[in-house]
């Protein structure tokens, strides 16, 4: 089992309400339990983190490094122009799928046709709405099993060829988050 990040960028929390005709109406809380339960069925879990700050989202994908699997990444506007987050994403090892409710490249701004994080993700999902979200999760289980890290990351007391083993005080400051 092994544990798959789902991030969610800027405005996302407001689906629902949000231009129902790119978005649809399923709530954020919708979305996230799909993918919870698309999780689930393939034996691995979902965590989830929205935030409207890049930093924020940048942070959780250097928490996921070591200890989560895949991530799966809606990042909203970000997807488009923040080189920072893209950057982030390159150092992290696994499997990594860019996801967008709508059809970016069918819209008419310009600004939303070009994704600065297709060039370092596995794959891009767009326009299938919240169909996308179980195919995401089931991408990324699938490239999970390929690489052989879908029996999840080792810890810190069972090294593994996935580099060094976390510390002690590392673990401890985990979980008081
Ligand atoms: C989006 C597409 C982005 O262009 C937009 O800024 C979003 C949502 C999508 O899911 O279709 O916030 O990522």
């Amino acid at each position: 089992m092994a544990t798959i990040l789902l991030l969610s960028g800027p405005n996302l929390n407001l689906l629902g309400q949000r231009e129902p005709a790119y978005y649809g109406t399923t709530t954020l809380d919708q979305l996230v339990a799909l993918a919870r339960e698309t999780a689930a069925k393939l034996g691995h879990e979902l965590e989830h983190v929205q935030s409207n700050h890049e930093g924020a989202l940048i942070d959780a994908v250097h928490g996921a490094r070591g200890r989560c699997g895949a991530i799966v990444v809606n990042a909203g506007a970000f997807s488009h122009y923040a080189f920072a987050l893209a950057d982030a994403l390159v150092l992290f090892e696994g499997p990594k799928i860019e996801l967008h409710l709508s059809n970016v490249l069918a819209r008419p701004e310009r600004w939303r046709h070009r994704s600065v994080l297709a060039p370092v993700v596995d794959g891009s999902i767009a326009g299938l709405k919240e169909t996308g979200y179980r195919i995401a999760i089931e991408a990324a289980a699938e490239l999970l099993e390929a690489s052989g890290r879908g029996a999840g990351i080792p810890r810190s007391s069972e090294p593994g060829p996935r580099g060094p083993a976390r510390s002690a005080e590392s673990e401890n400051m985990e979980k008081k988050k």
